[in-house]
């Protein structure tokens, strides 16, 4: 039981009944001038905020590093899962960990999957793993009994606001029956173009943690948009609701 059982651990962090899905907003699409105020805007709605970190390499954008997680480690103590768009993640991991993060995710694609995925759990963080849209599913098989948390990114990284591509859908089908082939627990999330309507497409295909930021924090009431997400997700996946 790597999966689920080890992100939940984090405090206060309850684990999510059959039927049930996470929201994680996307910090990305907040106002980074008062992240405080805009975290306390979801923070009564879900347990999870994900973090966006870009190193202008990996990605062709740049973003925040662990100073910025510890500042608003200070306003909140919901679950931190810092996705790391960066070249090199295993020069940061421990930073993120001293800064407050819970669990940290690594790009396949920048390699060295399994070393990076050793140093996360002797940290003490929730291990994630990312696999691009272009990046076959193959990719992230061998390394699936190491991880708590498989994420299949529904747009290309680097950016906010763009179109959820349905095409990665059948990698989430193909990670489910994995995860069910090898008794592995692990959490599926999808990350980017994520509404009220893809997260009936993610859900139906296996995910559980739905990674939401222009469609929350542009919406002018993120908390009721969180509910309204995971709503039809939940009823999606759960038909007698
Ligand atoms: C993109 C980021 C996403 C982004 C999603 O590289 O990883 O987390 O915030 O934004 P939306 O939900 O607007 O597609
Ligand atoms: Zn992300």
């Amino acid at each position: 039981m790597a999966a689920d059982a080890e992100v939940m651990r984090a405090p206060g962090l309850p684990l999510l009944a059959e039927g049930e899905v996470r929201v994680a907003p996307s910090i990305l699409s907040a106002d980074f001038g008062a992240l405080g105020t805009e975290i306390a805007r979801v923070a009564s709605v879900t347990d999870w905020l994900h973090v966006d970190v870009m190193d202008g390499h990996f990605v062709p954008n740049m973003t925040i590093g662990p100073p910025v997680v510890a500042s608003i480690r200070r306003y909140t103590e919901m679950f931190f899962d810092c996705h790391l768009m960066i070249t090199d993640p295993g020069d940061y991991l421990e930073a993120f960990r001293q800064a407050g993060a819970n669990s940290c995710s690594v790009h396949v694609e920048v390699g060295d999957t399994g070393t990076l995925c050793a140093e996360m759990r002797r940290l003490g963080l929730g291990v994630g793993l990312v696999v691009n849209p272009e990046t076959p599913y193959e990719a992230a098989e061998p390394y699936l009994h190491l991880v708590d948390l498989l994420l299949i990114m529904t747009v290309h990284p680097g950016f906010g606001s763009q179109s959820f591509i349905a095409d990665v859908v059948p990698k989430l089908v193909a990670a489910r029956a994995q995860a069910e082939r090898e008794h592995l627990h692990l959490t599926l999330q999808v990350d980017g173009g994520i509404d009220e309507h893809t997260a009936v497409v993610a859900a139906r295909a296996g995910a559980r943690c739905l990674v939401a930021g222009s469609a929350v924090f542009h919406s002018p009431d993120p908390a009721e948009t969180v509910r309204r997400i995971r709503a039809s997700a939940s009823t999606a996946i759960s038909p007698g609701r």
